[in-house]
């Protein structure tokens, strides 16, 4: 828990806050005591049960582009989180129609709304670290904040990302939207429900990270997936860490500043695979397969350097504590996974 009162009896939002990284960050802000916690999402690609049942709590059902919701969002905000998207890459390329609709239009018309408030302290946005890291499978050297970006993406999610950022630097340049960017490595954690959602037309509606998707199978005894081998790398970030590093940003974040919430570790996908299956005891091998045909990203991780700095944030929790605790929630948590799943089965079978 943070050691300051910033939070307490001030009026919050949440975009996306019935979602993996929004729900546990909602959890961790209503430790503070907050007067209001308004979380406004259309559960596209999360259950609303993730949603904290807390008085202090008013659900928003419905998209952040709806004019209406948008026109009654509270006039005395403090702080606000922007996390909503359409999730993920493949969903993306499936469908970039939607991925404008929920990843790059909520951006512009949240900010425009935004900016007529004058009682915000900080929005934070959500941006993704994978955008702006450098394509390659050699040895990575840390990302840093001021990596240059380039014009050249795999998925429209990618760029949706980056136009936020834009949005977010416009907002702030022209209209002084107290904007903070906080650009993400690969959350991991409780309440990533595998499936939770609508149907997005890829298999990737139900196996929607690496993380979550290995344990789930692990625990089933089933080969965990290992594209290109598994020679890929991730920085690895425990999602209370990553709801500390929202709170940080907002805390401590300069306006218009851009700060990487990562853990500065990089681990194979082949490591990550092979921790799960030891902590889960499962004895099936592998089942390595090609690189995806879209994904250049390869190897990666983020510089600590400027958000330990700046904001005083460094992710505590190592992987191994992380998983352990991931594997603890994902035994505790099997049936309401499983239904999210089943939800898609009859898509899913059609694909196979
Ligand atoms: N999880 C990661 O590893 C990771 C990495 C990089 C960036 N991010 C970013 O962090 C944020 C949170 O990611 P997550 O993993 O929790 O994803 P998530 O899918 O669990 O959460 C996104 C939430 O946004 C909601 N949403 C989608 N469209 C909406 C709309 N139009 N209006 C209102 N709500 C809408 C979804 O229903 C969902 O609850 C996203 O912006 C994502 O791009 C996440």
């Amino acid at each position: 828990m943070l050691d300051n009162k910033e939070f307490e009896d001030r009026s919050l939002l949440i975009v996306g806050g019935a979602g993996f990284v929004g729900s546990n960050l909602a959890v961790k802000l209503l430790e503070h005591n907050p007067r209001k916690l308004t979380i406004v999402d259309n559960l596209l690609s999360s259950d609303v049960s993730n949603i904290p049942d807390h008085p202090a709590v008013d659900f928003v059902f419905g998209s952040i582009t709806d004019d209406e919701i948008l026109r009654k969002l509270p006039e005395d905000l403090d702080y606000a989180w922007h996390l909503s998207c359409y999730h993920g890459n493949q969903s993306s390329i499936h469908d970039p129609f939607a991925d404008h609709e929920n990843n790059t239009l909520t951006s512009l018309k949240l900010f425009e709304r935004l900016r007529h408030s004058n009682s915000l302290r900080k929005v934070v946005y959500a941006a993704a670290g994978c955008a702006v890291a450098e394509k390659t499978f050699d040895d990575p050297t840390a990302t840093t904040e001021d990596a240059p970006v380039s014009l050249y993406h795999d998925s429209p999610y990618s760029i949706s990302k980056l136009i936020g950022e834009l949005y977010g630097n416009y907002y702030w340049t022209r209209h002084k939207l107290p904007i903070v960017k906080a650009r993400f490595q690969n959350v991991y954690g409780p309440r990533e429900i595998l499936g939770a959602g609508r149907w997005r037309g890829t298999p990737h509606t139900v196996w929607r990270n690496v993380t979550p998707t290995f344990i789930w199978k692990s625990l089933n005894q089933e080969a965990l997936p290992l594209d290109n081998g598994g020679n890929a790398s991730r920085d690895f970030i425990f999602v209370e860490d990553m709801a500390r590093g929202l709170m940080a940003c907002a805390l401590n974040g300069e306006t218009g500043g851009v700060y990487n919430l990562a853990s500065g570790v990089e681990t194979s996908i082949l490591e990550l695979a092979t921790l799960i299956n030891e902590m889960t005891g499962n004895p099936t091998p592998p089942d390595i397969k090609p690189a995806r045909d879209w994904d250049r990203s390869g190897k990666r991780f983020g510089s600590t350097e400027k958000s330990k700095s700046m904001l005083g944030f460094e992710a505590k929790v190592g992987l191994r504590e992380g998983i352990e605790k991931t594997v603890t929630w994902t035994r505790e948590n099997q049936a309401r996974i499983q239904t999210c799943i089943a939800q898609h089965d009859y898509f899913m079978a059609r694909l196979s």
